[in-house]
């Protein structure tokens, strides 16, 4: 098992790399854990739960809401937990979120885990401490800053993922590759979502590229105050289509990727759209749509990346260099409306 320490503000959190669940009882105390997770995971990996304290939930983003850390806390109180009790989350970021989220209010801070079980779970969601609930179409309005003790890969979990969950993880791979790195852009251009899924070392390693990748970022930048914001590239337009239209998270941050590509012409003289645009339908996302403009920017007005009449909006400059851009709200818009 490797075993890597990552250090926060005032935190850390141990990444156990490329690991199994069987490991996770020699990490915790099993008797003051509550595994959280959901009925997909729990009806397909069932026989792992033997023996620790469960709740399971229903699957879905739209049970990533208040009403559900609510219904987790009652249970938690019928259970007994207390301030010693460690929350795991396993399974993809709605779980991770939902845990994380619920571990941070319930007495007013308890530990927390994850253990991924999506790919994009693992080089993402299950990273970075943010965590949140959805309210309406707004994504993750509501939510808490607070690092993980730990996160485990157990990457047996992804033999039971649908092909869509596996475009949802590249999109997030594709987006780390535009910003920050153009080697794995490069050999992402070359490669498939097949070869992946059936070279695990190659698998293995793209995991942990992307899970140091983003760590990276938010260490220096634990509470998005710069440099993290760049994580949000194609997540603006991404998040204001994500629930309206019921994308999953990965189709909506690739068409979001692909408008932020137009943009970022404009902005910064970025010359490789299609480059990008060729990627993310090679790896199964979507990249051009027809929306209601009115709806999406309506939704701009809440996102967390709006500054009065500004948005901080992330480009590219060439790819694997992301830059910050404040850009006035009515020129984003006229510019997204005229792609
Ligand atoms: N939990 C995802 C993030 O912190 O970015």
């Amino acid at each position: 098992m490797k075993h890597l320490k990552f250090k926060f503000s005032a935190s850390a959190t141990d990444f156990y790399a490329d690991s199994s669940f069987s490991q996770l009882k020699k990490i915790v105390d099993q008797a003051n854990t509550v595994l959280i997770t959901d009925e997909n995971i729990f009806r397909l990996h069932g026989s792992k739960f033997k023996n620790w304290n469960c709740i399971v939930l229903r699957p879905g983003e739209e049970f990533k809401v208040q009403a559900t850390a609510d219904a987790v806390i009652s249970q938690l109180i019928k259970m007994g937990a207390d301030r010693k009790t460690m929350l795991i989350g396993v399974g993809g970021g709605v779980i991770t979120d939902i845990t994380g989220f619920t571990a941070s209010v319930y007495m007013r801070g308890i530990k927390s885990g994850f253990v991924p079980t999506t790919l994009l779970a693992m080089v993402d969601a299950s990273i970075g401490g943010k965590n949140g609930v959805d309210v309406g179409v707004y994504k993750n309005l509501v939510g808490t800053i607070r690092q993980p003790s730990f996160i485990l890969h157990d990457l047996d979990f992804l033999d039971t993922l649908p092909p869509l969950e596996w475009e949802n993880g590249f999109a997030e791979i594709i987006k780390h590759a535009c910003i920050m790195d153009v080697t794995m852009f490069n050999k992402l251009e070359q490669q498939t979502i097949g070869h992946f899924r059936e070279t695990r070392k190659e698998l293995s390693n793209l995991i942990r590229r992307n899970t140091l990748l983003k760590t990276k970022v938010v260490r220096q930048d634990e509470f998005e105050k710069g440099e993290r914001r760049l994580l949000n590239f194609g997540h603006t337009l991404g998040h204001a289509l994500e629930n309206q239209y019921e994308l999953s998270h990965g189709q909506a941050i690739s068409i979001g990727m692909t408008y932020a590509c137009h943009i970022s012409k404009q902005l910064a003289g970025f010359k490789e759209t299609s480059r990008v645009v060729t990627v993310l339908n090679k790896y199964g996302l979507p990249t051009y749509a027809s929306f209601d403009m009115k709806r999406v920017f309506e939704v701009f007005q809440m996102d967390k990346k709006r500054e009065r009449n500004d948005m901080n909006f992330i480009v590219l400059q060439k790819i694997g260099k992301g830059m910050i851009r404040s850009i006035p709200l009515k020129k984003l818009q006229k510019i997204i409306a005229g792609i």
